[in-house]
């Protein structure tokens, strides 16, 4: 959860100027009001007092989006951006409550200063009350859930969305998505045991501690963390069975769906076979046979011809899993349900897409998939294998795009 509560703030004739709109410095006042409101209705408004320290503000960045006249009530949404050993980066977004359009949104850059003016780490209590800490710009945040901790790349602003990786693959897939969708506050993360994110504790590093509620509830925690409530979910193939789960689990934090190379239904007999195979497969000879093993069936001929770094980029991200992860995750999907009825339960915008010569999950399926819920669009990636959004990164990215332009 981000430490900061959302405050509501009244706006009074003198925080405006002549022409009636809120003005700048009243502005910094009302985020200052909502940072202290906050720490009252937190840890306590002597928070930095007691701990012998003071946050000074070194930078602001405000971008004015929309005007705030007196009377409007604002609400004022904080999280923590970055947090440094002896700074934090705070950004707020201030909404109008009556019909929610950003008015503005700040990045401010505090120190943590002694009673001597000097730079000082940040005492554990504020740390703690901040949370989750990155370790720079590019690195990725560490959020911790059910006993690991997961490596999350926040990205931008506006919608948010957090992208959901498949098998055997991991949060890079999404990495055209990741640097293009400027208008989307991009999110994505590794699964447990794969990738940046680190596998059930030892001693035993059990597959049993994967599941699809697990997976789902991971997921969770990363918005918690980022302090987003609802978002757009965007899973591809494995990443869909897992936002069915979400879909079931937690309904409240569901914006809209974008389901790529995925399908509904439940694995036949001989396909759990295959799972099993597979799993012992990983077990005996480790990620490299497992993506070999693959290979073949997830990149579109187009792509194996004339782009030979995808088949590049599956490999590394094939390695980048653990055994227990992989085993777990093919249990999880051997064993997960048919989501028929969850999908037809679905009242979201959802888009569904899938490459023109997927195989894992073929462009039958995946219509039959779309045909199960209300509204849903469907499209068809030309020149794609189930892998679109890295081996079609321009056609994909623009189906997303113009997609979460219809959502506010
Ligand atoms: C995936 O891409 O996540 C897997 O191929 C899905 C599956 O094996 O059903």
């Amino acid at each position: 959860m981000t430490a900061f509560p959302a405050i509501e703030l009244t706006v009074y004739p003198y925080d405006c100027d002549a022409f009636g709109h809120l003005n700048q410095a009243a502005l910094l006042t009302l985020l200052e009001r909502a940072r202290w409101d906050a720490l009252a209705r937190g840890p306590g408004m002597d928070l930095f007092d007691r701990n012998g320290v003071w946050p000074a503000v070194r930078k602001t960045t405000i971008e004015y989006k929309a005007p705030v006249f007196a009377r409007d009530v604002v609400r004022v949404e904080t999280t923590v951006l970055n947090r440094g050993t002896t700074s934090m980066t705070l950004h707020h977004v201030v909404r109008r409550v009556a019909d929610e359009t950003v008015a503005a949104e700040a990045d401010i850059v505090f120190v943590c200063i002694d009673r001597l003016g000097r730079a000082t780490p940040l005492p554990d209590e504020i740390a703690r009350f901040l949370g989750p800490r990155s370790g720079g710009s590019d690195a990725p945040l560490r959020v911790p859930s059910g006993g690991v901790e997961l490596a999350v790349d926040v990205r931008g602003d506006g919608v948010p969305v957090m992208f959901v990786h498949g098998f055997p693959f991991d949060r890079t897939v999404w990495r055209h998505q990741l640097a293009t969708l400027s208008r989307a506050r991009r999110i994505a993360a590794d699964l447990r045991g794969v990738g940046g994110s680190g596998g059930p504790p030892l001693p035993v590093p059990s597959p049993d501690r994967y599941s699809l509620a697990q997976y789902a509830n991971d997921l969770v925690a990363v918005l918690d963390a980022v302090g987003v409530r609802d978002v757009v979910w965007c899973g591809l193939s494995m990443g869909g069975y897992i936002i069915f789960e979400v879909v079931r689990r937690h309904p409240e934090r569901v914006k809209a769906l974008i389901l790529a190379g995925t399908k509904a239904d439940a694995d036949s007999s001989e396909v759990k076979r295959g799972r099993d195979e597979l799993a012992a497969l990983a077990e005996r000879d480790g990620p490299d046979a497992v993506v070999e093993r693959l290979l073949p069936r997830l990149l579109g001929p187009a792509t194996r011809a004339a782009q030979p770094e995808v088949t590049t980029q599956v490999r590394d991200m094939g390695r980048r899993w653990s055994v227990p992860a992989l085993v777990g995750a093919q249990r999880v999907m051997r064993d997960r349900p048919d989501s028929t009825e969850t999908l037809r339960g679905v009242r979201v915008p959802t888009l569904v897409l899938v490459g023109s010569d997927d195989e894992v999950a073929p462009p039958v399926a995946a219509r039959a998939m779309a045909q199960l819920i209300p509204g849903a669009q469907f499209h068809v990636v030309p020149a794609a294998g189930h892998l679109a959004p890295l081996e079609q990164p321009l056609a994909t990215g623009r189906l997303v795009a113009d997609f979460l332009s219809l959502l506010r």
